[in-house]
């Protein structure tokens, strides 16, 4: 098997390459643009391997990715290149529009094409892959659950962008007859997720002392879903799940945010009780704009039809994570060399 993997330098798609390589025999062709979310340093355990190749490149570049696909010859894609930081979506939505919208379309015509042209074994194995997010299905109240059949209603742009996609897979595969799955998972947490997203940025920002800002009173609940476990559902969805499906990917680990919060304050007490108690670090900031209450998900169906459900439960994933964010100082230090130093984001709207 060959696989394309989009996006592959960012925090999702690093830890699919990784555990491709780990628990395969398969190849991989990472192509990624390397904008600021793409970090080559997260790969650095695999690069050398001689099953894996990196291309920097736009999925919105038509000739570049029509050139792929006929030198590469891939048996699937799974594509994972996209603008992911709702913050941003809010400050200025164009490369959300561009990447998740424009660029989706243009790797679908790509794959439509190279995919008419495959005969006999190589077409019927043929996948295209989707990775989506719950945040399409809009926002939950205090209870409930989002399934596979939940309306969309998407709120940010962030989340308005990854709906069109879906949109646009789902079309193709009703429309033209590509063999497309769509997966719609919970929030990631785990190793090398780029410092702007809740839980790194609290164990970078309670590293370095600096207050640690909570958007609102901390209310808002998500699922979380270790990345570890996200990477092996993607291989198990694509081995054994039905073409022009949906699968919800789901931790099965409800938190509120500031709960989240302070259970990395309290492994960090435990493990570097020089700055305890860092709860002090703790700052209710103004609200994010359009901020969805509540995220949960129903992954039933991945677990009757899939046969996969994640083993991993949040405490234990939480406490190994911020050991991961100790231990690999280098890593997120070299992140915030760039241009972004874990300053707000997301409020040019309000
Ligand atoms: N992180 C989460 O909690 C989460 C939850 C649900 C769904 N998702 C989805 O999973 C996917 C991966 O998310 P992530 O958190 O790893 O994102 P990320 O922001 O860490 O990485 C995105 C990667 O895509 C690359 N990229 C961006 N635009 C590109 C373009 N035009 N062409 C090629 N490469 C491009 C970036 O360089 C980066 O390496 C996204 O589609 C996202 O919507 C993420």
């Amino acid at each position: 098997m060959k696989i394309f993997v989009t996006g592959g330098a960012g925090f999702i798609g690093s830890a699919v390459i990784r555990h491709i390589i780990a628990h395969t025999d398969w190849r991989v062709v990472n192509i990624d643009k390397l904008t600021y979310a793409g970090n080559l340093q997260s790969l650095a355990s695999i690069a050398g391997n001689n099953r894996y190749r990196f291309v920097q490149a736009d999925i919105a570049d038509a000739p570049a990715m029509r050139a792929l696909f006929e030198d590469e010859r891939p048996d699937a894609v799974l594509h994972l290149a996209a603008e992911t930081h709702v913050d941003r979506s809010i400050d200025g939505a164009a490369p959300f529009i561009q990447t998740n919208i424009v660029g989706t379309w243009s790797l679908l015509e790509n794959a439509l094409a190279y995919w008419r042209d495959l005969d006999g074994e190589a077409r019927a194995r043929f996948r295209f892959q989707h990775i989506s997010t719950d945040e399409v299905y809009g926002s939950l109240g205090p209870t409930g659950l989002f399934t596979e059949d939940t309306p969309y209603s998407p709120n940010s742009p962030y989340s308005a962008s990854k709906a069109a996609s879906d949109h646009l897979v789902n079309a193709w595969h009703h429309t033209h007859g590509l063999p497309t799955i769509v997966t719609n998972c919970s929030n990631n947490y785990g190793p090398y997720q780029f410092p702007e997203k809740l839980i790194p940025l609290t164990i970078v920002r309670a590293l370095r002392g600096e207050e640690l800002p909570v958007y609102g009173k901390g209310q808002n609940v998500r699922d979380w879903l270790h990345v570890e476990d996200h990477a092996a559902a993607q291989l198990a969805i694509l081995q054994k799940g039905a073409v022009g499906r949906t699968y919800n990917i789901g931790g099965g680990n409800e938190r509120k945010n500031i709960d989240v919060v302070r259970a990395i304050c309290a492994h960090l007490d435990a493990i570097r009780p020089q700055g305890a108690p860092h709860e002090r670090l703790i700052r209710f900031v103004a609200d994010r704009p359009g901020h969805d209450l509540r995220y949960a998900i129903d992954a039933s169906r991945l677990q009757r039809e899939v046969g996969w459900q994640a083993p991993t439960g949040f405490d234990a994933g939480l406490a190994r994570t911020v050991d991961w964010y100790v231990a690999n100082a280098d890593w997120w230090e070299n992140v915030l060399s760039g241009a972004y130093r874990t300053e707000r984001l997301g409020l040019k709207s309000g």
